[in-house]
């Protein structure tokens, strides 16, 4: 085969362009779709990432007509994009969009659909290549899932076909399960992709850039030197429309049980032997598969829910008054759980977790705080003033990292105080970082897989997480908190227990 002699792969300028291809979207006239999806795939194109034979196929109850459709997605592009609007990039691919309506289950609509990849490949040039993202609630997944099957269009004789799972990957083990062999029917184990969007964040993946290039973090990087590790995910945003969704599931399952633990593993997990997919699972499957809820849990977890009170200047009504809550719901709008490791490296070291909606502010960050120095020739009253050292990473806003440590205040006596050293994107890179989805669904038609989670890592968080759950259910009262603040006064005591308290991030 001939090679093009200019062509090398190490050169970072070639940048990394999908191969002919289509997105068929289902659940595409919801939230995510809108807000980040097409958004994403706008901004792809804007960025020469997508290829000329490229198309987005939308699968939906309501009635579009493929001009009205399009419209529709134009319309979420222009409001969500990154990139600036040029209307002859939304013209490349407005040739590509079609919109195929019906139910999940009327099999002359999924007939539709067919005809409509097989003319995208002659028309369109999609190459037999298509990826079927599925945006829907879990209760549509069998019929989805399994028309696909049934209709042939997973087969992957003339292309490659690949299914892209959007959480909930289950709302525990045994249903993660029974979704998986669902899913492992029809689509091989390596054309199946499952979004965890933290992983796509650059400042999430720059804590393998911190730990691994870098040669002075390693060495502290263990009980030794690290008192405990704080992970927060702090939004101030309610649950808005999303009652169907949330209600039920609640902050646990919906954020700790993907993306925090995802943030534990990649802080706690041993150097992988390459970058590869397989290495890095191996490694965070580790660091999963030792992680235990610590216990009594009636200690060291806590659960409340968000009542009236104030975000950005405006009075917010509490989450049994939000629209479409039922009556006396008990579901959990703030969750904090403390986990031990159970290895070597990290044996005594609690990681806490703790997320919650209607906080202080948006805000999410992995901070490390390390122990105290083991000898101090400094008078008490001199270090009144120093905390705990600690590294940051703050993962949004604001990102960067930040290294906390303590410094003579300027004068006569010897007094020390904490002070920050700061990294901040912004500062230090010209360009700005590209939105997870924009990462992640280019990687799916790339079919580079490192950053998608795999069935292994879905389930060892749910052995984490199910015991949890059980025995918040157990309990007879959910606390609350008001919102605008940070929580409840239980996840207070709950690190004042341990002689710690939470950062004011
Ligand atoms: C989603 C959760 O996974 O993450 C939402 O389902 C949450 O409840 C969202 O609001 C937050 O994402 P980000 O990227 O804004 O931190």
């Amino acid at each position: 085969m001939q090679s093009n002699p200019l062509r090398d792969v190490r050169d970072r300028r070639l940048p990394r362009i999908a191969g002919p291809c289509s997105v068929v979207m289902f659940g595409v006239t919801g939230d995510l779709a809108r807000k980040k999806l097409i958004p994403a795939i706008y901004d792809l194109a804007n960025r020469g990432l997508l290829p000329p034979g490229f198309a987005l196929v939308g699968f939906a109850r309501q009635d579009f007509g493929d001009q009205s459709f399009s419209e529709m997605l134009k319309a979420a592009a222009q409001a969500g994009a990154r990139t600036p609007w040029r209307e002859t990039v939304w013209a490349q691919l407005e040739a590509g969009i079609r919109f195929v309506p019906g139910s999940f289950d009327d099999d002359a609509a999924w007939l539709q659909l067919a005809a409509t990849m097989a003319e995208l490949d002659e028309q369109q040039g999609t190459g037999g290549n298509h990826a079927f993202y599925l945006s829907i609630p879990p209760g549509l997944f069998p019929v989805v899932v399994g028309k696909i099957k049934e209709h042939g269009l997973a087969d992957q004789s003339g292309g490659w076909r690949r299914v892209v799972i959007e959480k909930p990957f289950g709302h525990d083990l045994a249903s993660a399960r029974e979704l998986n062999t669902l899913v492992s029917e029809v689509f091989p184990r390596e054309s199946v992709f499952r979004i965890d969007h933290y992983l796509g964040k650059e400042t999430v993946q720059n804590i393998l850039a911190l730990r691994f290039a870098n040669g002075m973090f390693e060495p502290l990087w263990n009980s030794h030197y690290v008192d405990h590790v704080q992970i927060t995910m702090a939004e101030d945003i309610g649950i808005g429309t999303r009652a169907g969704y949330y209600d039920g599931i609640g902050a646990a399952r919906d954020v700790i049980q993907n993306h925090l633990l995802q943030l534990m593993a990649l802080i706690a997990m041993e150097e992988p032997v390459s970058f590869n997919a397989e290495s890095l699972r191996l490694e965070k499957q580790k660091i999963l598969a030792n992680a235990r809820p610590a216990t009594p849990m009636a200690q060291h977890t806590a659960q409340a829910q968000y009542t009236a009170g104030w975000a950005g200047g405006e009075h917010v009504v509490g989450y049994l008054e939000e629209q479409g809550i039922p009556e006396g719901s008990r579901t959990e709008t703030y969750a904090a759980i403390k986990i031990d490791i159970a290895t070597r490296r990290w044996a005594g070291v609690p990681f806490y977790l703790r997320t919650g909606k209607r906080l202080g502010r948006r805000v999410t960050e992995v901070a490390v705080v390390f122990k105290a120095a083991p000898h101090q020739p400094f008078s008490k009253n001199d270090i009144e003033e120093l905390g705990r050292n600690a590294l940051v990473m703050r993962i949004q806003p604001d990102e960067g990292v930040t290294l906390r440590f303590g410094a003579k205040v300027p004068g006569t006596t010897m007094e020390i105080r904490d002070v920050l050293m700061d990294f901040a994107y912004g500062g230090a890179f010209v360009e700005s970082s590209p939105e997870a989805y924009e990462r992640l669904i280019l990687d799916v038609l790339l079919g580079d897989p490192p950053l998608f989670p795999q069935q292994e890592e879905v389930e060892l968080s749910w052995k984490i997480l199910d015991p949890v759950i059980a025995h918040w259910k157990r309990e007879k009262t959910i606390d609350t908190y008001t919102s605008g603040t940070w929580g409840p006064p239980t996840a207070d005591a709950m690190m004042e227990r341990d002689g710690r308290t939470w950062r004011r991030p």
